[in-house]
């Protein structure tokens, strides 16, 4: 169950810091990182922050934008592909390795990511 994958990820200590871990991972992808140029870095932080928390059971309720609002511009002007959605992936992955998370409890992180990719990519 979703409440129980959060507990499991530390609930809102261990997600907080799964969440911050993952936005310094990706910053340093060069593929993802141009993405983010003209972003407030604090703000996105916070968003995807309250985004995880929400997908992981930890919240029921999200105020942010749709993942496909969210995106949509990204995929018309800039380029977002599945390239840059299966580098996202690779790197939470590596993320929740450098945090020791179990491979069962990374699969199901990645399962919930997953379900976002047609969303996201507006496919
Ligand atoms: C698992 C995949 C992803 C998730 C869960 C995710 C989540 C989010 C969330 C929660 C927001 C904030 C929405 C809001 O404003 O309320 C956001 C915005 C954004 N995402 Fe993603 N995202 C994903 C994939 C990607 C990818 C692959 C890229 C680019 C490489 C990307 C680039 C951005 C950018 C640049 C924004 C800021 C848009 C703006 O403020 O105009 N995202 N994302």
């Amino acid at each position: 169950m979703k409440s129980e994958l959060y507990d499991k990820l530390g609930a809102k200590q261990g997600v907080n810091k799964i969440a911050h871990h993952f936005y310094v991972n990706f910053l340093k992808d060069d593929l993802l990182r141009p993405f983010f140029e003209n972003i407030d870095l604090k703000q996105q932080e916070r968003k995807m922050n309250a985004f995880l928390t929400y997908a992981f059971g930890g919240n029921s309720l999200y105020t942010g934008k749709t993942l496909r609002r969210a995106h949509t511009s990204l995929v018309e002007d800039q380029g977002l592909s599945a390239l840059h959605f299966d580098a996202m992936i690779a790197c939470m992955t590596m993320t929740l390795k450098e945090e020791g998370t179990s491979e069962d409890l990374i699969k199901e992180v990645i399962a919930i990511l997953e379900y976002q990719r047609n969303n996201i990519l507006g496919t």
